[in-house]
């Protein structure tokens, strides 16, 4: 007690920070050569300083990266200072106390580069599942649990924050992001990345911007106008920015309006610099630059992950261009001083990571991971109340999807190696991004353990014929089904692979008590629905996902996940029934249209009125819950929304409370959009009241002359509802008057 005291009484006087996890840390004190490290000076004064101190090469260094891996194809080795199979590593400067940047992947754990001695991390479930909670607290818990870990293996920077939104339900990343909606995405997103930094690691936002395709992501051109942007992809990419204050953006492969993202001054300057205020720096990703000064000048400020990219064009060519006044001096002490502001301000400089590994608490991990599992799994259907299943069946049938084995993950720079190897080796491509992986968390071990008593069959669904038997002389069955999506690569179509469809729709014939779990990374077409009484849809689940599905399917965890992204019958009722520039050819260049603008997901479905399979916003739970008392008021020109959820059934759960706004006179790129959302938990028989405060940016039109975001006097549906389909709707008419706000949404006039 008497030496926390004194520690204070040091701590205060050198201008101490409080570490994160409760102990002191004590900041460099600021020796009169080195103002730069004293930790009272605010990031930009410190950055400042310490760029005044530097010579051109020590900036140069700043501004390049290099891969932490070799890459033996390339001839290349890795840094000696570099962590093993890491994804970046950057020079500092030692002489000025300014530590080397490691960068590790990504949004879902600490990944590895494929090769030996990965080191193998806590999973969080995919993003699209943490984006399926609609609980900001859990995303923000997530990220500090992995941003926890990358500090434990020695890294401060991390390459997460992934929000492109999912326009393209066939996109093979889709997993690692936020859905389909800007406010949803932008909002979990930038919860998550909060919780990152609150590591003292610096965490990316990426990918910047609309590389929302994997086939022929490098070359294609993404044809979309200022204005459907910024009300679309680039809006959940600002919310993001603004929750989560990243210190990073990583900007994209593909070129937008015909220049390359890396090397687009729209993005780079423009929007993210400029309009934005964006303080820290813009990274390449990896292999996505193509140039030296078009890039620096267009506001690119390191370049990623050499030799990834065909030549070292931050390297000796940038030092040319800066002598020549190519580029100018200006530009080359902005990017340092950038790079330097965000290290100082997320405090990298101040508490340094440590080269090796320190202990992780993989309990504890485990379970933040399982807890987001089991919050994010969406129950889709559920006739005749099948689920939860009774403890008393006596013999219960689990076929297919390795569930005797673990669970699946998505593949690429994301994936988080296995703790305990990959419990099914040797499938899917033998190269990166394969080959496929399954955390060894088998649901069936944590089925079995639940029912003791019971026999618990398993097949592993080869034979179809066989299945179906074990089906028919079973009470209950589980089918599992899996759908690998991964970097690089998209889906060819929303159809599950392997034939997986025939196999449910022959095992539901045999046995009409079916349920079928789906692990997928996204949207999936289900032929077989109507014959399927229940339908749980598990995402990639992650480190603990067995435990977290049989949690749920016992009913010892009320489902309470929400879809993030509308399931469409059909690829027919898409924007692009057919994926462009599918199947990739090598190095061709194409355009992709995005005639929908900012009409993306359930927004395209109002507007054609078509119906989905299952609507953005769909998921049931083992209670039932009404919505009503909505009461919308507008006190100084802002939108608040208040409302009742009551839960009507029998258990204590949570339900999504989702607010839709629809204007009545003018038009928008869709008949409504989703103004808010609160996760409400509540016990049997009680009601809760919510409110929620609508982002004057999500009642308006942007306009690109003026850049701002313009709300037109009117007449406006308020509409609560638990899902865009409109189920248990009730509504509201307000009226608003005109407003102005700015580009970054502060009210002008
Ligand atoms: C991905 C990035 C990733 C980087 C480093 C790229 O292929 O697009 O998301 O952070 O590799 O591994």
């Amino acid at each position: 007690m008497k030496l926390n005291r004194i520690f204070l009484a040091v701590a205060m006087c050198y201008g101490t920070i409080l570490a994160p996890q409760g102990g002191l840390a004590f900041a460099n004190a600021a020796p009169g050569d080195q103002p730069w490290m004293n930790s009272r000076l605010a990031p930009g004064e410190r950055a400042e300083l310490a760029v005044r101190a530097m010579t051109l090469d020590e900036k140069l260094k700043l501004v390049y990266g290099y891969l932490g891996a070799d890459m033996d194809y390339k001839k290349s080795t890795r840094p000696a200072e570099s962590r093993l199979q890491s994804a970046g590593f950057i020079y500092g400067v030692p002489r000025l106390g300014i530590p080397h940047l490691w960068e590790t992947d990504a949004g879902l754990g600490v990944a590895s580069q494929a090769g030996p001695d990965t080191r193998p991390g806590t999973a969080l479930p995919s993003g699209m599942n943490t984006a399926a909670t609609w609980d900001l607290k859990l995303a923000q818990d997530g990220g500090a649990m992995i941003g926890a870990e990358a500090r434990a293996f020695g890294f401060n920077v991390m390459l997460a924050g992934g929000v492109n939104l999912v326009r393209e339900p066939r996109n093979g990343r889709n997993f690692e992001y936020g859905g389909e909606d800007p406010l949803l995405a932008g909002k979990i997103v930038g919860a998550q990345i909060r919780g990152i930094q609150s590591n003292r690691v610096i965490s990316t936002l990426k990918h910047f911007a609309l590389n929302d395709q994997e086939s022929g992501r490098t070359t294609l051109d993404v044809k979309i106008g200022d204005q459907a942007a910024r009300t679309s992809d680039l809006l959940a990419l600002q919310i993001a920015a603004e929750e989560g204050n990243p210190g990073a953006v990583m900007c994209s492969y593909n070129r937008l309006n015909g220049v390359y993202a890396c090397e687009n001054s729209y993005l780079l300057t423009e929007v993210l610099k400029q309009d934005w205020g964006f303080k820290g720096w813009v990274m390449s990703d990896w292999g996505a630059l193509h140039s030296t000064i078009p890039a620096a000048n267009a506001g690119l400020d390191q370049q990623s992950g050499m030799p990834f990219d065909l030549a070292d064009y931050f390297g000796p060519p940038l030092k040319e261009a800066v002598l020549n006044g190519w580029v100018p001096q200006a530009r080359l002490d902005d990017m340092a001083r950038r790079v330097l502001h965000a290290m100082f301000e997320h405090g990298v400089v101040d508490h340094p990571v440590k080269p090796a590994p320190e202990t992780i608490d993989r309990k504890a991990h485990a379970a933040v991971s399982l807890k987001d599992a089991q919050e994010g799994m969406v129950l889709l259907k559920n006739a005749a109340g099948l689920l939860p299943l009774v403890k008393s069946a006596r013999r219960i049938a689990v076929i297919g999807g390795y569930a005797d084995k673990g669970v699946l993950a998505g593949g690429g720079s994301s994936l988080v190696s296995a703790d305990g190897g990959n419990a099914v080796p040797g499938l899917g491509p033998k190269a990166w991004p394969g080959p496929i992986t399954y955390y060894p968390s088998a649901p069936l071990k944590a089925i079995q353990r639940r029912v003791p008593s019971a026999t618990v069959a398993f097949h592993d669904g080869g034979d179809v014929a066989a299945a179906a038997r074990l089906a028919r002389e079973s009470d209950v069955v589980l089918v599992f089904a899996n759908q690998w999506t991964a970097e690089a690569y998209d889906a060819p179509s929303l159809t599950l692979p392997d034939k997986q469809d025939e196999l449910i729709a022959a095992v539901a014939a045999a046995n009409p008590k079916t349920v079928v779990v789906l692990q997928t990374g996204g949207a999936v077409t289900m032929p077989w629905l109507s014959q399927v009484p229940a339908v749980l849809e598990a995402w990639y689940p992650g480190t603990s996902g067995g435990e977290a599905i049989a949690s749920v399917l016992f009913g010892e965890i009320n489902p309470s996940g929400h879809l993030p992204v509308t399931f469409p019958a059909s690829e027919s009722q898409l924007p692009r029934p057919v994926l462009d520039g599918y199947p990739e050819v090598q190095d061709r260049r194409f355009d992709v249209d995005y005639h929908e603008g900012a009409a993306v997901g359930y927004k395209w479905f109002d507007l054609k009125g078509q119906q989905a399979l299952f609507p953005f916003g769909h998921g049931l739970s083992y209670s039932e819950f009404t919505l009503s008392g909505l009461a919308a008021t507008v006190r100084d020109g802002i939108l608040h929304a208040s409302f009742t959820v009551k839960n009507v059934g029998k258990l204590a759960g949570k339900e999504v409370a989702q607010v839709y706004v629809a204007p009545l006179g003018v038009r928008w790129e869709a008949p409504k959009r989703l103004a808010g959302f609160q996760k409400v938990d509540v016990k049997p028989g009680a009601s809760a009241r919510g409110e929620v405060t609508v982002d004057p940016r999500l009642l308006a039109t942007y306009d690109s002359a003026s850049k701002t975001w313009q709300v037109a006097a009117g007449d406006y549906k308020v509409i609560l509802a638990a899902d865009a389909a409109g189920s248990q709707a009730v509504s509201q008419v307000v009226h608003l008057e005109s407003a102005i706000y700015d580009v970054k949404g502060k009210r002008l006039r």
